[in-house]
């Protein structure tokens, strides 16, 4: 099985997005070895490195940022959990991305975001993101409308007045990321 890990976009006091990435781990639970990572347990200062890891990669940055960075080589894919700030992604998720080294390259990953428009923009965000990493994005992203703290319990299940759409659109997500990761794992040899 593809070893999956989807990753929380906030660390805000309050925040709602760990209750939709626990919806999202146990989805990709079904198909995949899920461990979901949360950038609370991985504090990164903000990158000042004197040198990209991506592109230098006999450098060591900080070492909260070799733990992260180590930590994301482990896995076939991601899933990328995240709320919209700002009409983007929130700024510790662009901060965490700067840190990573190639190892993560030619990984998939897919995205599901929430907001008022779905996240239309934090996913639009990513899409430019992403790549630089060398990460290949799934076509389809997940864009949740619904307000998530109403649409979720604190278990991460997703209420039933609100399954309908979602469930389905998360159930082929889940399926497409096992796919990718199996097809590029065997495309990197
Ligand atoms: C700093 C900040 C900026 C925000 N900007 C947007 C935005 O541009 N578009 C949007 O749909 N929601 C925006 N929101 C609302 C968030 O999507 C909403 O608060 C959501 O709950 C944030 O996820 P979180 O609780 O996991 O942090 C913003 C919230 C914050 C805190």
């Amino acid at each position: 099985m593809a070893k999956i890990a989807v990753i929380v976009g906030s660390v805000r006091e309050g925040r709602v997005t760990g209750k939709l990435a626990k919806w999202v781990a146990a989805e990709v639970a079904k198909v995949a070895d899920v461990e979901t990572l949360d950038l609370k347990d991985y504090p990164l200062p903000l990158f000042a490195e004197g040198k990209s890891p991506r592109y230098s990669p006999d450098y060591s940055p900080v070492p909260e940022g070799k733990k992260w960075i180590d930590k994301m080589a482990q896995f076939d894919g991601y899933v990328i959990v995240t709320p919209e700030y700002n009409r983007a992604m929130p700024g510790v998720l662009k901060n965490a991305f700067d840190y990573l080294d190639s190892r993560v390259a030619d990984k998939p990953a897919a995205i599901v975001a929430h907001g008022v428009t779905g996240g239309a923009q934090a996913v639009a965000s990513l899409r430019v993101t992403l790549p630089g990493n060398g990460l290949v994005v799934l076509p389809n992203a997940l864009f949740f409308t619904d307000g998530v703290g109403d649409a979720i319990d604190e278990a991460g299940i997703l209420k039933e007045e609100f399954q309908d759409g979602p469930q389905g659109q998360l159930g082929g997500l889940s399926q497409a990321i096992a796919k990718y990761a199996d097809a590029l794992k065997a495309a990197r040899g």
